[in-house]
């Protein structure tokens, strides 16, 4: 263990990275195995203030090793980690406390104690920083009215709806003002209303306080409704990163085209199954678009007859993406595939079909 770190356990040494102080978290190279499997293998990844960084992946992937890592309670074999420009890796339990609190979590159990009011909960770790009780109800009253449940402050939780409950928990990880907030699946619990209306709460927050979120899931909804840029995690590798937008609009890699595939528009199966390579009759094209190209006027252009067969245009950070499977004569597809290519488009030729489809 901690065969790399280069900062030793216990001395009370913090190394200060004075480069990047405006990044709230910094993982550089993290390595973390178990046996055999990499849990992390090599995971670089910067939040950078005011910045709401999705984290996506499938069971398995590495995020609950990568949060625990964060929080320091999971320690990585060999790299660094970085809170507001402070090295975290090789800080022993009492010298990690401090960076602790600047990271403010909330679960998908919502995690709340029940013997205690609402209040109560969301007062506690000021409780625990050991603050005079009238700051602390005063805080408390404060982020009640932040996340809308002021008329429930000496509720119990049992009582609560579940979006209530991950209120509540917003509120108490907001307490001691942290830098960070890190959401660990956090609407995954929730039906799709009420994560709308979570997701929607979380974006007013980083918008009116510039609070840096960092969103743990494996939804894409989750990061295409309020992300600013998501990082694609894999086998314990970032395998793809960028601003949200331009994801969605030309994912890179099969796990992030398998991610997308519940929220962009899907070939139907029954076109699927009539797909066959030998080039005849109607060439079957994917066309990913963006931002200007995505609006429309491209297909009035296009040099020839086609079927629009499928698909749609969405807004991702209010930029226009586009998923459109075309149907063009087989004989005219490279002249089909070299317009939308020269005009930005990304263009696969999914198959050919006989009849129409
Ligand atoms: N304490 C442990 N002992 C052994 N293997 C572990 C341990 N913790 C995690 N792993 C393994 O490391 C890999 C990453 O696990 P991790 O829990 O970080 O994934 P995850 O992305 O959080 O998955 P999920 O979405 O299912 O929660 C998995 O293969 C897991 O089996
Ligand atoms: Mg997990």
């Amino acid at each position: 263990m901690n065969s790399h770190v280069s900062v030793s356990g216990g001395t009370g040494a913090i190394i200060t990275d004075a480069r990047q102080d405006d990044d709230v978290v910094r993982l550089e190279n993290v390595k973390r195995h178990f046996g055999e499997t990499p849990a992390l293998d090599g995971v670089s990844l910067t939040v950078r203030k005011g910045e709401i960084l999705g984290i996506i992946g499938r069971s398995g992937a590495g995020k609950s090793t990568l949060i625990r890592c964060l929080n320091g309670l999971e320690r990585p074999e060999s790299g660094s980690i970085f809170v507001e420009g402070r090295q975290i890796t090789g800080l022993d339990e009492r010298e990690l406390q401090p960076f602790r609190r600047r990271i403010g979590m909330i679960f998908q159990h919502f995690n709340l104690l029940s013997a205690k009011t609402v209040e109560e909960n969301v007062a506690l770790p000021l409780k625990i920083e050991g603050r005079p009780k009238a700051e602390r109800l005063n805080r408390a009253r404060e982020l009640l009215e932040l996340v809308g449940l002021s008329d429930k402050a000496k509720a119990y939780p049992s009582s609560l709806s579940g979006g209530q409950k991950q209120r509540v928990g917003i509120a108490r990880a907001l307490a001691a003002r942290p830098a960070l907030l890190l959401s660990d699946e956090a609407t995954s619990a929730l039906d799709p209303e009420t994560t709308r209306s979570i997701l929607a709460l979380l974006k007013d927050i980083n918008q009116k306080l510039g609070l840096t979120i960092l969103l743990i899931t494996h939804e894409m909804e989750v990061v295409r409704s309020i992300g600013d840029r998501v990082a694609v995690i894999d086998a314990g590798k970032i395998v793809e990163e960028g601003p949200v937008w331009s994801v969605f609009a030309d994912p890179q890699t099969d796990i992030t085209k398998s991610l997308l595939a519940g929220i962009r528009p899907q070939l139907p199966a029954h076109i699927v199954s009539l797909l066959s390579s030998e080039p005849t009759g109607e060439a079957v094209l994917g066309v990913d678009l963006a931002g200007a190209a995505a609006q429309g006027t491209l297909l009035a252009d296009l040099p020839g007859p086609f079927r629009l067969v499928h698909g749609g245009v969405d807004h991702v950070q209010n930029q226009a993406v586009a998923r459109l499977y075309l149907a063009v004569p087989a004989i005219a597809v490279a002249q089909f595939v070299s317009f939308l290519e020269a005009r930005s488009a990304r263009v696969e030729v999914l198959g050919y079909v006989t009849s129409h489809v």
